[in-house]
């Protein structure tokens, strides 16, 4: 006499209707848990620059650009224009500035403040900057324009992040 056990149909049948579900389900539910972290396994992409033309175009006198920059945080991804005032002095030395105004935020331009072509200028407030982006004292803004990142490269200018502007206030 052995020490079979015996299973019964009915038995068996759960067995194989549970493994059959646990497959399907498995097959389900992986692609959905690979999607929610994907984004956190990928990691940044970071340190993107973008081409905004040819060192020569830039002159002593600053020159308004516009690029467009693809971000991506987590499962959020967008397209955003972003504006950035050129300069290159003597030396061939590139400066590139935000216009974004360090008081409250309006945007800046050049040469547009009245009695001042040579600066700066922010319409909100009267606030005036130099051609370095150093803010005027006595003007509302107490920080310089803050600057982007810059590279030549393959005879092209490349702009990066938005750093501070280290230079300090100026007499006006
Ligand atoms: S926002 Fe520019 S001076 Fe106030």
């Amino acid at each position: 006499m052995g020490d079979k056990r015996e299973i019964s149909r009915r038995t068996f049948l759960n067995y194989a209707l549970m493994g059959t579900g646990g497959f399907l389900a498995a097959g389900m539910i992986t692609p959905m848990i690979r999607f929610a972290v994907d984004p956190l396994l990928q990691g940044h992409a970071g340190g993107d620059k973008v081409a905004v033309g040819s060192p020569d175009e830039f002159s002593a006198v600053p020159k308004r650009v516009e690029f467009k920059v693809h971000t991506k945080d987590g499962w959020y991804e967008s397209e955003s224009t972003l504006t950035a005032w050129v300069t290159k002095n003597e030396k061939g030395e590139i400066l590139a500035l935000s216009p974004i105004c360090k008081h409250l935020g309006c945007t800046v331009s050049w040469g547009t403040g009245p009695g001042q072509p040579n600066e700066y200028f922010c319409p909100c407030h009267m606030g005036r900057y130099t051609i370095n982006g150093e803010h005027i004292l006595g003007t509302p803004p107490t920080a310089s324009l803050d600057e982007y990142e810059t590279e030549v490269k393959d005879g092209k200018l490349y702009l990066g992040k938005v750093k501070a502007n280290p230079r300090p206030g100026v007499t006006g």
